[in-house]
């Protein structure tokens, strides 16, 4: 069984209201009746309610980018599962390597997260990846198994399988530089070897692990074409509906 791909847009801190709402606009049109993958994109707090309401009913999913893991709380600029559920959002990406460099995010914060959007049903996008040091000094396994092991404790095989994990060499965020497909394909078996000994073969074959780091249009079929690389987390190259549009339908 072939596992359908996810290709999500990560606006990251780009956008105000006005523009997202530009954005759905041109996009919907773009990819009307593409059922083949799913897509997702996920605006800036601030412009998740405009794009939820542009989006809806269309095959367009819409996701948050970080959240908090309490329901509710004195936790000043935090925003809870709750509220993200209760605007309509379907998605969260959690542990993004710049939450992780620049916002104190952890292992262990990504796992209470993770555990925190299971329970509140929202479909989590959990990234991991190496930074380059890492991967110079042979680590990236080591890294990947930890990162793998440490988001998934506690979670069940059943919640598992509808899981999505990204994995975004650090190295490659923003930078231009592309793993190959085999380099991605590689890390993404280490993954999905992990998973089958931490909840089993079912979850192992049903979870999609996206690759994402400067992924292009011009470089989005090659990816995709790779059976282990079941879609693709965008930044940059999402900011655009058409250079999106592309992606989506490489
Ligand atoms: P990029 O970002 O496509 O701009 O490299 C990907 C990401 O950070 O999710």
């Amino acid at each position: 069984m072939s596992r359908k791909k996810v290709i999500a847009a990560n606006w990251k801190m780009f956008k105000t209201p006005a523009q997202a709402q530009e954005f759905v606009t041109s996009f919907l049109p773009l990819v009307v009746g593409h059922d083949r993958d799913e897509i997702v994109v996920c605006p800036s707090d601030t412009s998740l309610s405009v794009v939820i309401a542009a989006a809806t009913g269309s095959n367009v999913a819409v996701g948050a980018q970080n959240m908090y893991f309490a329901d509710e709380g004195a936790f000043t600029g935090e925003t809870s599962p709750v509220m993200l559920k209760a605007i309509g959002a379907t998605h969260v990406i959690l542990g993004h390597s710049e939450r992780r460099q620049y916002f104190g995010e952890t292992d262990e914060t990504v796992n209470k997260k993770l555990l925190a959007a299971l329970k509140h049903e929202l479909k989590p996008i959990v990234c991991i990846g190496e930074v380059l040091a890492e991967r110079e000094g042979g680590k990236t396994e080591e890294v990947l198994l930890r990162q793998t092991h440490k988001a998934f404790t506690g979670v069940t095989a059943e919640q598992a399988e509808t899981m999505v994990i990204a994995y975004e060499p650090v190295w490659a965020i923003g930078t231009g530089k592309t793993a190959t497909p085999q380099m991605a394909a590689e890390a993404h078996a280490i993954v999905r070897g992990e998973i089958a000994k931490l909840l089993g073969e079912p979850a192992a074959k049903a979870m999609r692990i996206l690759y994402g780091g400067s992924v292009k249009p011009e470089n989005a079929s090659a990816l995709m074409a790779e059976s282990e690389i079941d879609g693709a987390l965008v930044g940059g190259a999402s900011l655009d509906p058409q250079s999106f549009a592309k992606i989506v339908k490489y």
